[in-house]
């Protein structure tokens, strides 16, 4: 088979098994060139582990603290004439590399968000692991299904109160232009958007993780949040989603209640705005996303997900000493994003940009490289015009 980029809107639909894998292998480069993080994690449960910033906490993980990892997701393997998901090319690849490495690395493929996933979950730690001392929690999802009422909730992006306008870029087309987004209409998108991501399916994990027995004393538990500048409030932290992530958030005293019996210890992570499958689908981030790449290139001080993922686990939670948290408690590794300089910057020339300066004054192309890369695509050692028969016979998950 041979795969080009076939995009549609925001998400691209077709992935490349060898360009993925040398994403994954980048990454894995990454960590390796940092160092072993001492007094790391050993045994790992990442629950969400096939892209984004998931992936880059198993590859952390593994390659970071030669730890043993399973990870779930959702994904689809490669069918006669139709690639696989990005997500699970990127898992065979890291599976590959992590045996080849001596390390166990095992996958679930199903709905994290059912109780099956969990039980299946559960069974393996018992049978291959006993217990876990690190789980990752790095879900993004656009509908979930309750495991206990069978109701399907699916999530809305909007803002709360009033409609919002702002500039937009349609990445691919490179045209900027205004947008108005609708508020919610009742408190039932809300709802809606707390139910699919906000904290009770982390909790859910960890009381059942818990009950079987499988968490380690002291074993900590990570989930990631963002908070962003004041020009996306609207949209994201003063939106739903920002009210799931308060959610979120809101979940960790309870989770350090849970946890309390056996030393353990909940964590929210506050992330940078990255370009991953889950935040190019939201209105406004991604030219947000392009100025703060420009910016912070220029500073010298930007990162991807896997630089993102090894200092949080290098210089948060596994730093020796106190983790240093914020005045709500969480963990921040957005604060380089969130720099003063940075933000005045990145406003300044939000003011600015329009379709016609928008090569020049962001990185419109880096966001489009990041995107592509992220199914395997725009990487200068792959040859796309070759047959990918061969290697996706190699790519399969153990
Ligand atoms: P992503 O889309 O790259 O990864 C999502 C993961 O969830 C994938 O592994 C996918 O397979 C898995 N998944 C989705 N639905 C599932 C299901 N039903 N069952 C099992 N697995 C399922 O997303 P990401 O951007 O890495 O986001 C991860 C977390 O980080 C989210 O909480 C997100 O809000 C947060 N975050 C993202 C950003 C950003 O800019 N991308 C910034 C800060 C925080
Ligand atoms: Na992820």
């Amino acid at each position: 088979m041979i795969i080009q980029p076939r995009v549609r809107g925001f998400i691209c639909l077709t992935s490349h098994p060898e360009g993925t894998a040398q994403h994954v292998k980048q990454q894995i480069d990454h960590v390796k060139s940092k160092g072993k993080i001492e007094n790391g994690p050993k045994k790992v449960l990442v629950i969400g582990a096939s892209t984004g910033f998931g992936l880059a906490s198993r590859i952390t993980a593994a390659f970071g603290t030669d730890a043993a990892t399973i990870g779930v997701f959702f994904e689809k393997p490669a069918a006669p004439g139709k690639p696989g998901t990005a997500g699970w090319y990127n898992t065979a690849a890291f599976e590959n590399e992590a045996h080849a490495a001596g390390l166990y690395a095992k996958s679930i493929n199903g709905d994290a968000f059912s109780d099956e996933i969990k039980r299946q979950t559960i069974d393996l730690i018992k049978e291959d692991l006993g217990q876990v001392d690190l789980v990752v929690y790095s879900l993004a999802s656009p509908r979930r299904t309750h495991p206990k009422t069978g109701v399907a909730y699916t999530s809305v992006l909007k803002p709360i109160g009033q409609v919002f306008t702002d500039k937009t870029v349609d990445f691919h087309s490179g045209v900027v232009s205004d947008i108005s987004i609708q508020p919610v209409e009742s408190e039932e998108d809300i709802n809606k958007t707390i139910a699919v991501m906000g904290g009770e399916d982390w909790k859910f994990w960890i009381e059942q993780l818990k009950d079987a027995g499988v968490l380690a004393d002291g074993v900590k538990t990570v989930a990631y949040s963002y908070i962003g500048p004041e020009l996306t409030y609207p949209i994201y932290r003063n939106g739903t989603i920002g009210r799931a992530k308060d959610d979120l958030e809101g979940t960790v005293p309870v989770l350090n209640d849970l946890l309390e019996g056996i030393g353990g210890i909940s964590y929210v992570s506050v992330n940078k705005a990255l370009v991953t499958q889950s935040s190019s689908a939201i209105p406004v981030v991604p030219l947000y996303i392009s100025l703060l790449y420009k910016v912070m290139k220029e500073k010298g001080i930007h990162e991807g997900t896997i630089e993102q993922m090894q200092r949080l686990f290098a210089e948060r939670l596994y730093a020796n000493g106190e983790i240093p948290l914020d005045e709500k408690g969480r963990i921040r590794v957005d604060d380089w994003e969130m720099r003063e300089d940075v933000q005045t910057e990145v406003a300044k020339l939000w003011k600015q940009i329009t379709t016609e300066n928008l090569e020049q004054i962001s990185d419109i192309a880096g966001y489009r490289k990041d995107f592509f890369n992220l199914f395997g695509f725009s990487f200068d050692t792959v040859d796309y015009d070759k047959d990918t028969n061969e290697v996706v016979k190699i790519l399969s998950i153990k």
